[in-house]
């Protein structure tokens, strides 16, 4: 199973509609997959047309309220599972300040969940705070969707300094699988300075021991295109919403690079620093994307909640976020904070 973290602290750069989209191709493939919505801002939850204000068992209850994750899965489609967030989970960071092993417990219910998944894909909120250190401590891999303006190296630093501390303390299988240039337009000099900034910057790690050596600018980049910023709203995919549109083609087109790149499948450089030694066993490779033969619905193992359909409250476009003010967050996790931790 491959886990990956969808992660950037800038906001609004395409985290959620990547995992949405990314989702639904790689379900599309086959793949059975599993959507977590770490934001509290719930997004992803509202791009499903879930209620993020609703009673229904979400992230928190899992997380706080120790809810089992299966309780808190909800059937899409035939691959699809999506553990929806909540508002309340901006509290979360808060209220877990004071738990002895805050930065694991995501990892911690999804190990007592019997699941059966292909790729769990993990949307972060916009901050490198304790939900998405928590992201960090349980994926194998991080997606960085970026922008590719001048600004889009700023703040790099930061996110793959948090990766690599994670990497080191934490969770030894992590690796950076690659960056996905979002709302991209070739036409500009701008986004072809930055992919090259990028790729130097990338090949600068080769051979390195770091969580980001393997990874790569993804070729398949997902242009500006206005169905994917519609879709939201009417709680579809982009594949259902508009399946000829340049949006479904670019991220079905990603959905297979990412399938035919499993950086933990590559042989990892031997760590000088890494505080506890990677596993032996590593993944096998993934076949080529088109032997994918897709899996009936009737093998599937994972044992969720299910909602049938019309049972679902397709408020997209309603969704009330209650006006009392939400709880200031936590700080972000500074890198001596997790020294100090672990
Ligand atoms: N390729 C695209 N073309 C057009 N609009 C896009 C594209 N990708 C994303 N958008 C729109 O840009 C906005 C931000 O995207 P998105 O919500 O996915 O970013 P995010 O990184 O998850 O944001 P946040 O940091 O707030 O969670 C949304 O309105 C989305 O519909
Ligand atoms: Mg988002």
């Amino acid at each position: 199973m491959r886990c990956i973290a969808l992660m950037n602290q800038k906001g609004g750069v395409g985290k959620t509609t990547t995992t949405v989209n990314l989702g639904a191709a790689l379900a599309e493939l086959g793949q059975r997959v599993c959507l977590v919505d770490l934001d509290p801002q719930a997004h992803l939850t509202i791009n499903y047309g879930l209620d993020p204000t609703s009673d229904a068992v979400n992230l928190y209850n899992v997380l706080i309220e120790e809810r089992s994750f299966l309780e808190a899965m909800y059937t899409f489609d035939a691959n699809i599972v999506l553990v929806p967030s909540s508002i309340d989970l901006a509290a979360a960071e808060i209220e877990l300040v004071s738990v002895l092993g805050r930065e694991t417990i995501l990892k911690e219910r999804l190990k007592s969940a019997q699941h059966d998944f292909d790729f769990i894909l993990i949307d972060c909120p916009p901050s490198l705070g304790l939900l998405t250190i928590n992201a960090l401590a349980v994926a194998t891999e991080v997606i960085i969707p970026m922008q590719p303006h001048f600004l889009a190296l700023q703040g790099v630093g930061k996110l793959l300094e948090t990766v690599a501390l994670v990497s080191r303390r934490m969770n030894p299988l992590l690796k950076v699988s690659g960056i996905v240039l979002t709302m991209f337009d070739s036409q500009t000099k701008l986004s072809n300075e930055v992919v090259n900034d990028l790729k130097g910057f990338i090949e600068n790690a080769k051979g390195k021991p770091l969580p980001w050596a393997n990874a790569k600018i993804f070729e398949s980049k997902i242009r500006r295109n206005i169905k994917l910023a519609e879709s939201p709203s009417f709680g579809q995919t982009i594949l259902k919403y508009e399946p000829q549109s340049h949006g479904a083609a670019d991220y079905r087109a990603l959905a297979r690079e990412v399938f035919a790149h499993n950086p933990s499948a590559i042989k990892p450089v031997a760590s000088p620093i890494a505080a506890s030694p990677v596993p032996a066993a590593t993944p096998p490779a993934p076949a080529a994307v088109t032997h994918v033969a897709p899996k009936a619905a009737s093998e599937k193992k994972v044992s969720v909640t299910t909602k049938p359909i019309e049972e679902r409250k397709l408020v997209a476009a309603k969704v009330r976020i209650p006006p009392k003010p939400a709880p200031t967050p936590a700080p972000p996790v500074t890198p001596a904070e997790i020294e100090a931790l672990t």
